[in-house]
């Protein structure tokens, strides 16, 4: 389940725009990494290649190594496709699909995954996707109505719901709580807490006090104008990056004097 990243000297690409250069950083299993900066600065673009998300967008490279568990994330012969159920991806915006129901919504993973399973397996596997999600109580008596129809904090809750469903390796969020209240902001921290026993998770947040609270470690990405590629500035304990970070940009950043 939970999966080891290690990436090495990577450089991404949109066409010849070198958007992000030279990150080098290892993620241990069944902990949460923030990533942090200012915006444009790459965070959105590193985090899309650890599943591969990038690739669809036409002309996205990369060059260097990602190693999931030690193996190569872009080695020839690697499914995409496969890579991106395997590595769950949250994003800014909850994306529910519209027309299907709370139920079909947590199965739409596993169904794209040609996973055929018995109506009581799908119930069960329902059940305890929302539970994982933190979502059951809510939505048990309207499994059938439309995702469209709960709150944004609910939506999203589906949406990781739906993420955890395909039992992924990895848990990726770029900025999940973003278009939530802070309620449900900390029911998602709450969640986040709380899944690190299970997966490897890396978070996407411009919450300061977000990062400090679910990381255990966080990376501080920067960039030195526009134009110039984005780049891993710093990346230690979250404690440390907080507290008593090396690089100065990294303690201007954190403690709200740039960005
Ligand atoms: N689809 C794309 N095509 C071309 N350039 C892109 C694309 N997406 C992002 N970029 C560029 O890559 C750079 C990094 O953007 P990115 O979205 O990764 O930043 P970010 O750190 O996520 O910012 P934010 O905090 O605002 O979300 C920016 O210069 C941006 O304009
Ligand atoms: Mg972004």
């Amino acid at each position: 389940m939970s999966k080891r990243i290690e990436v090495n000297d990577l450089d991404v690409y949109y066409g010849k725009f070198k958007a992000v250069e030279g990150v080098t950083l290892s993620i241990e299993p069944r902990s949460v990494t923030a990533f942090i900066g200012p915006s444009g600065c790459g965070k959105s673009t590193f985090i899309r290649t650890l599943n591969r998300m990038h690739e669809v967008i036409p002309g996205a490279h990369v060059d260097g190594e990602v190693l999931i568990d030690g193996d190569n994330l872009y080695a020839p012969g690697v499914d995409p496709v496969l890579v991106r159920r395997q590595i769950g991806m949250v994003f800014q915006r909850p994306n529910p699909f519209p027309t299907m129901s709370i139920r079909e919504n947590v199965l739409a993973g596993v169904k794209l995954n040609n996973r055929r399973i018995s109506r009581s397996d799908a119930d069960d596997l329902v059940e305890g996707s929302l539970k994982g999600a933190n979502l059951w109580n809510e939505v048990r008596d309207r499994l059938d109505r439309p995702g469209s129809g709960l709150s944004g904090g609910q939506q999203q809750r589906l949406c990781i719901a739906r993420a955890i469903a395909v039992q992924p390796d990895i848990i990726l969020m770029d900025e999940p709580c973003s278009a939530l209240d802070p309620i449900s902001t900390l029911a998602i921290e709450d969640l986040i807490e709380e899944m690190k026993k299970d997966y490897t998770i890396v978070i996407v947040t411009h919450n300061m006090q977000q990062a400090s609270r679910v990381s255990d470690r966080t990376a501080f990405f920067n960039i030195a104008g526009t134009g110039k590629p984005g780049k891993l500035i710093e990346y230690d304990d979250t404690t440390t990056m907080f507290s008593n970070p090396s690089v100065q940009a990294t303690e201007d950043y954190v403690s709200g004097r740039f960005g």
